[in-house]
């Protein structure tokens, strides 16, 4: 009896609680991050990037229980919060294909590997030869979130897609290149953050389903930030820190679109509001500071034993 008392009591962000105060839920958040961002974990993702380059495969996730999923399993938060969330992931990274041409766009004239590993492989008029690994992985992410919402309400979520800026070369290739990198970095580190946020307030078959989306980009995250040290060899925290506001009002704005014309922002959901900016800023400011901290390990001569010598002789202009 007490061990079937347990396994109701602890889930994947270690103790589950019906209504968790705020510290309680911090504690969740420092839990899932410790297991799912160690260290080891982030070293492991970057150093599977250079096999990726020869042998590019998407990660493979385990098999999600999608009868299992139910209401009930959203805690310490109002439903309607989390599937405002849930659809807001559902649609931040939409259209995948628009994103990863983009990306193979800025990538493909000075780091051909990279442009294959997010972009693909295209032919002389522009038609796609292979898909790109990070296309391949991303693409599982809004049908998921989109599933996992008809799950938990009975409707369908209707997707609005973002509208991408696409290729728009300065004729500095160096610092068009560098501030997509960025701009890509702020996407996978505002996505982790979003999802860990989703796993906090969701336990049993909810919570294990958005595991397998999270560990997607928390290897991008990875992957992204140690070739970017690798190749522009600076440190771009302070211009990381700019783009979380970006994505802040990002989240809002899929927010608004989505309550604009029905009383979901009552008073009551408006204190919620406020609790759910102050947890997401301090999820999105916890996975800095193990960023941050796994950084230190990067250093020049592990970095170029993943990937040789960098291309890149000076550091990029500062970006205005
Ligand atoms: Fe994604
Ligand atoms: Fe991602």
């Amino acid at each position: 009896m007490k061990t079937t008392c347990k396994v109701h009591t602890i889930d994947l962000a270690g103790n589950r609680y019906r209504n968790p105060h705020y510290l309680q839920t911090r504690a969740r958040i420092n839990s899932l991050i410790d297991h799912y961002m160690s260290v080891e974990v982030l070293s492991d993702r970057l150093s599977d990037l250079p096999e990726q380059f020869y042998n590019p495969r998407a990660r493979l996730w385990e098999s999600i229980d999608w009868q299992g999923i139910d209401r009930e399993q959203i805690i310490g938060v109002k439903p309607e919060v989390f599937l405002q969330i849930l659809a807001s992931a559902a649609e931040i990274e939409a259209p995948i294909r628009s994103y990863s041409k983009e990306s193979w766009c800025y990538l493909q004239h000075i780091y051909p590997e990279m442009a294959r590993f997010m972009g693909g492989v295209f032919d002389a008029s522009g038609n796609i030869l292979e898909i790109g690994v990070w296309e391949k992985e991303e693409r599982q992410h809004c049908p998921t979130f989109r599933k996992i919402y008809q799950q938990l309400t009975g409707e369908k979520l209707q997707v609005k897609p973002n509208s991408v800026n696409g290729f728009q070369p300065t004729g500095d290739a160096w610092q068009d290149t560098y501030k997509h990198i960025i701009s890509r970095l702020s996407t996978e580190w505002g996505a982790t953050s979003v999802y860990l946020w989703l796993m906090v307030h969701s336990t049993g078959a909810l919570q294990q389903a958005i595991a397998q989306p999270l560990q997607d980009e928390i290897n991008h995250l990875a992957k992204f930030w140690g070739f970017s040290r690798w190749a522009f060899s600076q440190s771009y925290f302070n211009q990381l820190k700019g783009s979380t506001k970006n994505l802040i009002s990002l989240l809002k704005h899929h927010q608004i679109e989505r309550t604009h014309g029905n009383d979901v922002f009552n008073a009551s959901l408006r204190i919620e509001q406020i609790s759910l900016m102050v947890e997401l800023t301090f999820t999105f400011t916890r996975v800095m500071v193990r960023l941050r901290r796994w950084n230190r390990e990067l250093s020049r001569s592990y970095l170029r034993h993943l990937f040789g010598t960098a291309p890149v002789v000076d550091a990029p202009r500062k970006v205005a």
